[in-house]
């Protein structure tokens, strides 16, 4: 157990905030980082040796991807990579050679397909690998990947933990054994999270469960009003019928859970319209963040997923014209009006 001598090494009020992340995610132990790829980083050079095999879902966040793709085949790592959703496709990488770490996340970044995390877990299991998910997109009001298998949660407190887009964190929560683990290697790299920042994470917190539970039935009705315009070719919400993940949300999704707050929507008119439409927003503002109190947007085309070229972008199921939402406290229906009156001034752009 480290000790609380010095605030790079543990430090109280960040630990009040890690250990409330432990209890929603159903864990005996967490600890707190500089930011969610300090999270992510810091679990994956415990985990990994010079020599091992990685195997990791296509959809991944840039910056992760960009630590797979770059920093750690340079320090020996074996780096796979696999459609989140074909199954087919992780058990031969998977069992194709002796896997050490498994890594996913819950809900892709923007396509919001679900990973099924039971058959993921087993999968690693089977083949001695540790399962480690990035549970920023979901957040465990709405997945608990521990629960279903998982041996490592990942987390950007940046996001719905912390709620108000004020501070930057990041959360590794899992067993207590593992935890201490990872922990030590944030004293040598220096990852630890600083107490203010703790603090407004911690802050954030105590509204955790009432700023999810009002930006999910947002989410439901806004995606529903979406649903329901011929210039909207799609709408990905976990909440609507024909979502494609529905056999995997049953088995994933906590009950009465109601999808979470993302809706990624795809608009007529391509890349432009959708660039536009984001623009004549009143309410919803671009942002490259998601899960504050606000309602964030952005365009994967110019933002998250700007660096993949048009092919490998259709590869990977991202549309010219989607806009992905973070819903957010506002009164549903001023969002619902505000995305209906953006659609309505760019119509002739179809
Ligand atoms: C899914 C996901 N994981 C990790 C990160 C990295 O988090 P941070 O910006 O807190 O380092 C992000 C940031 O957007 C993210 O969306």
């Amino acid at each position: 157990m480290i000790e609380h001598w010095y605030s790079r090494f543990r430090n109280p009020t960040v630990d009040s905030a890690a250990s409330e992340i432990a209890d929603l995610e159903g864990a005996t132990a967490g600890f707190m980082t500089s930011s969610g790829m300090g999270a992510i980083a810091t679990t994956l050079l415990t985990l990994l040796r010079a020599g091992d095999r990685l195997v990791a879902a296509r959809q991944v966040y840039g910056d992760t991807r960009d630590l797979l793709v770059r920093d750690l085949p340079a320090w020996g790592i074996d780096v796979r990579w696999v459609d989140a959703v074909d199954l087919d496709a992780w058990r031969r990488e998977i069992d194709g050679g002796p896997t050490r770490v498994v890594y996913a996340e819950t809900l892709s970044n923007p396509q919001l397909e679900l990973t099924d995390l039971p058959a993921l877990a087993e999968l690693a299991r089977g083949a001695g690998a540790r399962l480690v998910i990035d549970n920023t997109f979901a957040t465990p009001y709405v997945v608990q990947p521990l629960l279903l298998g998982a041996d490592v949660v990942v987390h950007s407190a940046t996001k719905f933990l912390n709620g108000h887009s004020d501070a930057v964190a990041g959360a590794v929560v899992a067993d207590a054994d593992l935890v201490t683990e990872v922990q030590r290697r944030v004293i040598t790299l220096g990852t630890s999270l600083g107490p203010y920042e703790g603090y407004l994470v911690w802050r954030g917190l105590q509204t955790f469960e009432v700023r999810m539970a009002r930006q999910t039935v947002t989410a439901h009705a806004l995606a529903t009003a979406l649903d329901s315009r011929r210039d909207v070719t799609a709408v990905r919400h976990p909440s609507l019928p024909g979502y494609p993940g529905a056999d995997v949300a049953a088995r994933v999704m906590r009950p009465n859970c109601g999808g979470g707050c993302m809706v990624t929507i795809t608009v007529a008119g391509g890349a432009e319209r959708a660039h536009d439409v984001v623009r004549n927003l009143q309410i919803g503002c671009e942002a490259t963040s998601l899960g504050g109190v606000e309602t964030l947007v952005s365009t994967p085309f110019n933002s998250s997923h700007f660096s993949l070229s048009p092919e490998e972008r259709r590869a990977a199921r991202i549309d010219d014209g989607m806009i992905r939402i973070s819903c957010g406290l506002e009164p549903a229906e001023a969002l619902i009006a505000d995305f209906a009156r953006a659609l309505d001034l760019t119509a002739g752009e179809q």
